[in-house]
């Protein structure tokens, strides 16, 4: 019930004068966080999301953990606006994209882009040119510039050796930085990684968690990793969201999860430990 008061509020609300004329700052006002969960619903076979809340600020980097299973891709799809939810509202780029249309959509995922675990790749084309046709779906850059841009983006990922390698010659982990730099030609505002060390051998786990982290103090990107890989958890987010049947049962610093005493959190991180200690 409560959501669905929230929902008319804002449609009201987006409805008059004042939000028409300076959308920035209003809804910078109205929507303080960059992405917000406010009370989302949603069922599929059985509830996924129930009353689940959590926000990311700006610059600001949380991870959503918990089992297989349990909504953490499916949250993202609702940042996308790929799902709607039930009841609730979604934020996203302090806009509510609850009721947003295909068009709406289109400009909010101009400012957040998601690196999808397959990497999406087209193994015909070099790892130059995967790169290049993002950037050629992008108008702000004129043609010269593009190779700069392409070389530019292959060093931040710390691909350049590998520019001329078809995905296909690359292990699983590189793949994922290509798949990386090939979103940050969107110059998005905020990426959104589905578990980008899983299938990743620890070095390259490594090398993909100091790539997020530089990312975030280059470029001050925000962004939502999806993961059940704890170390890179602990390399890279500030919070931290827990989900178990259907709730979001931790929400907050990544510090302070270990003081946590739900008995899923602390058998979560039992769990780690074990496995952390079986592979040496
Ligand atoms: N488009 C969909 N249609 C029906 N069920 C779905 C859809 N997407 C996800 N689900 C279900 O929602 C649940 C959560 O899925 P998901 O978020 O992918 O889990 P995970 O936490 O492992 O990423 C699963 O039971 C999955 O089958
Ligand atoms: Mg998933």
């Amino acid at each position: 019930m409560r959501a669905d008061g929230l929902k008319t509020l804002t449609h009201r609300l987006n409805g008059t004068l004042i939000s028409l004329t300076v959308p920035g700052t209003r809804m910078a006002e109205q929507y303080p966080h960059y992405i917000e969960f406010r009370h989302v619903y949603k069922t599929f076979d059985y509830p996924v999301l129930v009353d689940a809340n959590f926000y990311v600020d700006g610059g600001e980097t949380v991870a959503i953990i918990g089992r297989s299973g349990v909504g953490k891709s499916v949250s993202l799809a609702h940042i996308m606006g790929f799902l709607k939810p039930d009841q609730g509202n979604v934020i996203v780029a302090h806009q509510d994209i609850t009721g947003f249309r295909e068009a709406e959509l289109r400009e909010i995922r101009k400012k957040v882009t998601m690196v999808f675990q397959s990497g999406a790749l087209f193994d015909s084309l070099t790892v130059a040119e995967n790169v290049l046709f993002s950037l050629e779906l992008n108008d702000d850059y004129d043609k010269q510039n593009r190779e700069d841009v392409v070389m530019g983006l292959l060093r931040l990922v710390g691909l350049e050796n590998a520019a001329e390698q078809y995905p296909s010659d690359l292990s699983t982990g590189y793949k994922r930085a290509v798949a990386i730099a090939r979103a940050l030609a969107a110059q998005p505002e905020c990426i959104l990684y589905d578990e980008p060390t899983t299938m990743v051998d620890p070095i390259m786990s490594d090398h993909v968690a100091r790539l997020m982290q530089r990312l975030k103090e280059q470029l001050h990107l925000t962004s939502v990793v999806v993961t059940h890989d704890l170390d890179l958890m602990r390399a890279v987010a500030d919070k931290v969201v827990v989900l178990h049947e259907g709730g979001v049962i931790y929400f907050g610093a990544v510090s302070e999860l270990a003081n946590s005493d739900h008995p899923h959190i602390r058998e979560f991180l039992a769990m780690d430990r074990t496995l952390l200690s079986s592979n040496g």
